[in-house]
């Protein structure tokens, strides 16, 4: 089936990021959130990431249009009876993103396929909650998504060939590079970064150094972009305690979260998005 209309549900800062690109890249997309003040937020934020990327010559005219005219909005899932395909960023929750494929399930064409971007619960459970686990695949995009390159496509149990071999194609149509993992807990890309993130936290508690001095070594180091701390700021101690938790839960005591990340999300200190983490914004 060729794809036209992609719907993407949920609209924090991965849905919006990913409703961006796929605009860019010539889809029409549906984005969908239950929060109205959350849209606005979104579209406000890809209209300015759109503006600095097409000033720096990394868009074109044609794309910048593009991205106006190829986004529309909505506050509930209908409009995903029109789409292509899906791809569902609402909040890392299994048991919300459970319902949400649920109702997908019931209100897309049955040829459709159901992607999730989660950073790390299973696939499989979640296409358990549909009626077609064959249609469900990852497509795990890094944040900011219209910066980094890569797309982590899981396969659940169930997936099949076909499946696959769309969201790869996709992938690339978006200028991204996919790579396949296979359905374990944090699949690749945070079964390796989430355990250094808490690493350093587990540094940071001990007194081993200061914020600074551990993102330095990394950075200077280790040639790393951001810090680890500066890193788990911009991804939200929240989402990186979540994900820890179903490392713990599923690959076992090494992954235990360190209790300092556990304090910080309980005191509301969650990174950027609250203007204080490691780091005041
Ligand atoms: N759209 C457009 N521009 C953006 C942007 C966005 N969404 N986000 C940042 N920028 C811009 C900044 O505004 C800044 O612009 P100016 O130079 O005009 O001020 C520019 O990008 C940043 O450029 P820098 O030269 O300061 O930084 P950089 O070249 O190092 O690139 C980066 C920034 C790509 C974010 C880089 O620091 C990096 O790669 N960091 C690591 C990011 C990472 O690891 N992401 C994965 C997180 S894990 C994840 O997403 C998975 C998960 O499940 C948790």
């Amino acid at each position: 089936m060729e794809i036209e209309h992609i719907a993407v549900v949920g609209a924090g800062t991965m849905g919006s990021g990913i409703a961006q690109v796929c605009a860019t890249s010539g889809y029409q997309v549906t984005l969908i959130d239950i929060l109205p003040a959350q849209l606005e937020r979104a579209l406000a934020a890809i209209a300015q990431s759109v503006e600095k990327l097409h000033s720096k010559g990394r868009l074109s005219d044609e794309q910048r249009q593009a991205a106006e005219r190829n986004i529309a909005t909505a506050s509930n899932l209908s409009p995903a009876a029109e789409a292509d395909l899906v791809i569902e960023a609402v909040v890392e929750d299994l048991e919300v993103k459970r319902r949400t494929f649920t109702e997908l399930d019931e209100l897309t064409r049955p040829e459709v396929i159901l992607a999730s971007n989660t950073s790390s619960l299973s696939i499989t459970a979640l296409g358990a909650a549909t009626k077609r686990p064959d249609k469900v695949i990852g497509m795990h995009f890094m944040n900011p998504v219209p910066l980094m390159q890569l797309v982590e496509i899981v396969r659940g149990m169930a997936t099949s060939d076909e499946t696959t071999a769309t969201a790869l194609e996709l992938t690339k149509s978006l200028g991204k590079t996919p790579v396949e993992a296979r359905d374990y807990p944090g699949f690749i890309s945070n079964r390796i970064l989430c355990p250094m993130i808490n690493e350093a936290i587990y540094a940071l508690m001990e007194g081993v150094g200061t914020p600074e001095a551990i993102d330095t070594v990394m950075k200077l180091g280790m040639n790393h972009p951001m810090g680890p701390l500066e890193l788990a700021d911009l991804i939200g101690l929240d989402v990186v305690l979540s994900i820890m938790n179903v490392l713990h839960e599923g690959l076992g005591d090494k992954y235990r979260p360190c209790p300092l990340l556990q304090r910080m999300v309980a005191a509301g200190h969650l990174g950027r998005k609250t203007g204080r983490g490691f780091y005041s914004y």
